[in-house]
């Protein structure tokens, strides 16, 4: 049966080359291009580039399409929409859309309390906004966030994420009062019992068993050395890292922190901006944690396309801001509103949470079975179809290996597959394709990856594995 993936031209083709062309010359290099094609048209899984190239998309606009893109019933929302209004602005005359949608978000997000939601433009405007909330809520200044946490590019949200390169890297100075602990990354933890190298747990980087405990000395030993924990507004986490490599937070961890951030008054902020909306294959991570968060944030997926954000909490925390001190011009668009809303209907009516789960673990059992094979991947991990693997050149020194992980994506890409890597060391492959994909597109797509993946090997020297039957 033929597949989705069909390449009429060399990748990237004339087309693609022109518009990059013409980009350079307009757009600052600082915007970066993570691959070279310029597309046309997008549907459900598939691109199709300006020379007729269709690739299957494990990106997803960044996490953004998790109903696939064009999805019907946004389409038909925005149309319908556009026929009656495009902007008025919330805060001059009030319409439905908005309204509806934030009563939604009240009634999904975790926890049967009371809740209010506001809606902004962007993820980093919505975690932003959290904490100026959180601030004003507890009247104190200090946030709390994690190394390998991401989340975005404005001064605040830039002072909140851990990667230096490219996100910080001369944007300085950054917003004060933030302080940063370690991510419980079981797989690099420092205190972590190393699997003896000859073990099958080495090769597989199965999980060491002490290792979140190790880290929640730190949060103590910070409370305790660096902050004082009445001073501090809020804990903004990401329950799995997105950026920062995929990496899901230990159940033990996250309840430990969220029962002392309780004891001390402090607020707990979800950053649900790339786990959220079935990702994980559950509407919000949190739910894995059996957590409820005070204010939780939601971007990407939440409107399938078009820019739209949240910050949704509890009732007493969001209504402690005076008139006029939450908002802007283009937060909850009515465009944007309207997709999110078939959105969410799509998220229930194609049980958009269980096919998350399920495409997971056809994505996470192909990938062990790699790791069988190649001793380069280090680790499988992921909560839900937010799977990643992480390549290293050696797997009892853990070394990140960001070049396998160019060569791999740069392989798939050519195989009409787009790809793309994630980590603080650039190393680690994550899969952010569309959650409505079918199996035999997903399929095509991992069977282009392996192809990728041994292509890379066997450009290593001294890291070749063994071709798997
Ligand atoms: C967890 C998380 N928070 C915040 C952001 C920032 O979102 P935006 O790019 O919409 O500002 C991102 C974007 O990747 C993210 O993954």
């Amino acid at each position: 049966m033929p597949g989705v993936i069909h390449l009429r031209t060399e990748i990237p083709g004339p087309g693609s080359r022109a518009l990059t062309a013409r980009r350079a010359g307009a757009v600052p290099r600082g915007v970066p291009a993570v691959t070279p094609i310029a597309v046309v048209h997008a549907e459900g899984a598939v691109l199709t580039d300006a020379d007729g190239n269709r690739f299957i998309d494990f990106a997803g606009g960044i996490g953004v399409v998790n109903t696939g893109h064009r999805h019907a019933g946004v389409v038909g929302a925005v149309r319908e929409q556009l026929d009656r209004y495009a902007h008025l602005c919330f805060p001059v005359s009030t319409y439905e859309p908005y309204v509806e949608l934030a009563e939604r978000l009240n009634r999904l997000t975790p926890g049967d309390h009371e809740k209010r939601t506001f809606l902004v433009n962007s993820g980093a405007e919505a975690v932003e906004n959290a904490v100026k909330v959180a601030r004003f809520f507890t009247g104190r200044q200090a946030v709390v966030c994690f190394e390998h946490g991401f989340h975005g590019r404005t001064n605040l949200a830039m002072a909140l994420t851990s990667k230096v390169m490219p996100y910080k890297k001369g944007f300085g100075p950054f917003a004060p009062e933030v302080y940063r602990i370690p991510y419980p990354y079981c797989y690099r933890c420092e205190k972590a019992e190393r699997p003896a190298p000859s073990s099958s747990k080495a090769r597989t980087g199965a999980r060491p068993d002490r290792c979140c405990m190790a880290e929640i000395e730190y949060f103590e030993r910070l409370f305790a050395a660096t902050v004082d924990p009445e001073s501090v507004a809020a804990i903004v986490m990401e329950l799995e890292l997105g950026e920062g490599g995929f990496v899901p937070a230990p159940v033990e961890y996250v309840r430990a922190l969220a029962d002392f951030a309780r004891k001390h008054g402090i607020l707990f902020v979800a950053d649900e901006i790339q786990t959220g909306f079935g990702r994980t294959g559950a509407m919000f991570a949190c739910e894995h944690y059996g957590l409820i968060p005070d204010i939780i944030t939601t971007a990407k997926s939440l409107a399938g396309g078009l820019p739209l954000a949240a910050v949704t909490g509890r009732a007493d925390v969001m209504e402690a801001a005076h008139p006029g001190g939450l908002g802007g011009t283009y937060g909850g668009n009515p465009l944007a509103c309207v997709a999110a809303l078939a959105v969410l209907d799509a998220m229930d009516r194609e049980r958009i949470p269980e096919r998350a789960r399920r495409a997971g673990e056809r994505i996470a059992a192909r990938f062990r079975s790699w790791a069988e094979c190649y001793p380069c991947i280090g680790d499988v991990r992921g909560l839900g179809a937010m799977v990643g693997m992480e390549l290293v050149s050696d797997p009892v020194s853990r070394t990140p290996d960001k070049a396998l992980t160019a060569r791999l994506i740069a392989g798939a890409l050519q195989r009409g597959l787009i790809l793309l890597s994630s980590g603080t060391y650039g190393n680690v492959v994550r899969v952010l394709a569309p959650l409505t994909i079918e199996d035999e597109v997903l399929d095509e797509g991992l069977a282009a990856m392996e192809e990728a993946l041994k292509e890379a090997v066997a450009g290593t020297s001294g890291s070749s594995g063994r071709t798997p039957s």
